[in-house]
């Protein structure tokens, strides 16, 4: 499959990429920035310019799936987080929808609510309208909520459940090898599941849910 990488420059996509890469699928990296390209050159993996708070229709064309690993971050306003984790998040699934590619894997978090009142309410809420909006449309959509993002080596082994407001941590590196495993796995279509440490091999945990 042709893959669309949303936030490719980030630090859970970077990940994505070069497994994308190892993989029998075909990564394309959306950057924002052309100066990000050297480390995609790197990997013989080519680039689309394109931000979500502007139409990417040029840069999903011609894919088959979508992986969204994009996020505002923590150091910018409330209003990038709607612009990108929400609205941003919902023009890539439209864009999606208009340009046939019907799979669909977000990065999403656990404790993404339209209602929350955690803490970081406003995260988990556009968190929480991007992942409702998502399980609307006809997409072939998988939704993996991790916790805390740790830059710890993946084990290759996580604990996936229904409980999506658990609370727990989460290696990038099984996080990317987790969304990669998505493409491979049908099952996955339709679900939205917590993804958190674990002792279960990545294949095997996906193969529960
Ligand atoms: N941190 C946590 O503990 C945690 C927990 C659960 C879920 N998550 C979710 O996991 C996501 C990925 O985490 P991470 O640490 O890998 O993220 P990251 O390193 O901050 O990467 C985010 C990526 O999004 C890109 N981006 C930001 N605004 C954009 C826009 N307008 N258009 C296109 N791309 C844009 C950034 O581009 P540039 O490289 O150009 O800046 C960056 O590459 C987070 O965004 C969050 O939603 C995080």
């Amino acid at each position: 499959m042709r893959v669309l990488v949303i936030g490719a420059n980030g630090l859970t996509g970077q990940r994505i990429v070069k497994l994308l890469a190892e993989s029998a699928h075909d990564p394309v990296a959306m950057i924002r920035d052309g100066a990000q390209r050297a480390t995609f050159d790197e990997l013989g993996v080519p680039t689309v310019l394109g931000d979500l708070e502007y139409p990417i229709e040029h840069a999903v064309r011609g894919s088959d799936a979508v992986i969204f690993a994009a996020g505002s971050g923590s150091s910018t306003g409330k209003d990038k987080t709607v612009l990108v984790d929400q609205l941003g998040a919902i023009r890539s699934m439209v864009a999606a929808e208009t340009e046939g590619a019907r799979r669909y894997l977000m990065l999403s978090s656990v404790g993404a609510d339209i209602q929350s009142e955690s803490r970081i309410a406003h995260y988990h809420r556009a968190k929480g309208y991007a992942d409702e909006h998502l399980m609307s449309t006809d997409l072939d959509w998988t939704i993996v909520c991790p916790g805390g993002l740790r830059e710890d080596e993946g084990t290759g082994t996580v604990s996936v459940g229904e409980d999506r407001f658990a609370s727990g941590l989460t290696s990038r590196d099984n996080l990317a090898a987790t969304l990669v495993a998505c493409l491979d796995a049908p099952n996955t279509i339709g679900k939205r599941f917590s993804l958190l440490e674990g002792e279960t091999p990545i294949e095997e945990a996906l193969r529960s849910i």
